[in-house]
């Protein structure tokens, strides 16, 4: 059976109202293409720009994903600067990025992780499960324990659907820095994931992304990687012309 292709655009914190354009030309691009069957195209920009563009663009070919949840699992309430899982869904959103390396380093915890997981989960939003190790872990062979204590501390073991769970390594020594480890490194490390998810979580088949640094130029190769689903793209998701060139091979 074809597995299903995920391309996410993480734009950070980037873009204005103009930016709709970018999005623009992508859905351009996508009307004139007929294999859209197993793939999945998801924009994840600032809020307040996720609100716009979904009312603009909204079309089955583009879907749209938030870049934080609160670790409040309430709809309302007094809450200053927090925004719930409902109201997410409020604006368009159906996919939530969590555990990113660059909200870790803020203020976010695996507990605080477990919380927010669990929010989206009863919002009915899928998540996009970040986890990765950094250099001088790597350089420790620490990796691949840091990802199961990533995962272990912040995943229940109950969750029954992990359809609505995908896991995006993304090392962070590869984030923003043109450095994308060798595909020896990959193979190992999604063979080792996905034998834990199966093993501790019965997942039947986890969906992988890899993020960090991903463009026009090494999307083939990393494409190679027998294991992973797609890819979490952060810099060269901001412009149409180097995001349709790393989709353009997946479309015919
Ligand atoms: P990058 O970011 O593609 O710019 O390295 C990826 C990410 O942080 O999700």
């Amino acid at each position: 059976m074809s597995k299903t292709i995920y391309f996410i655009a993480n734009w950070k914190m980037h873009g204005n109202y103009n930016s709709i354009k970018e999005i623009q030309k992508v859905l351009n691009f996508l009307k004139k293409k007929t294999t859209y069957g197993f793939k999945k195209i998801i924009f994840c920009p600032p809020l307040n720009l996720l609100s716009y563009f979904e009312k603009k663009i909204r079309n089955k070919l583009i879907d749209f994903g938030a870049q934080d949840i609160s670790k409040v699992n309430l709809n309302y309430g007094p809450y200053t600067g927090q925004l719930s899982g409902k109201m997410l869904k409020d604006v368009g959103a159906n996919y939530v990025i969590i555990g990113h390396s660059e909200k870790r380093i803020l203020d976010e915890d695996n507990v605080t992780i477990k919380k927010k997981i669990n929010s989206a989960l009863k919002n009915k939003l899928k998540i996009i499960f970040c986890i990765g190790e950094n250099i001088s872990q790597k350089k420790m062979g620490l990796s691949i324990k840091i990802l199961k204590k990533q995962i272990s501390q912040s995943l229940e073991k109950k969750i029954v659907n992990f359809d609505n769970i995908i896991f995006a390594y993304e090392p962070i020594w590869s984030i923003g820095t043109g450095i994308v480890p060798a595909n020896d490194y990959l193979n190992k490390i999604y063979k080792k994931l996905n034998i834990f998810l199966k093993d501790k979580y019965k997942v039947k088949t986890p969906i992988m992304l890899y993020g960090g640094s991903v463009t026009p130029d090494n999307v083939a190769s990393l494409g190679n990687i027998s294991l992973i689903s797609g890819f979490l793209i952060g810099g060269a998701s901001l412009k149409a012309k180097s995001f349709i060139k790393i989709i353009k091979n997946y479309y015919i």
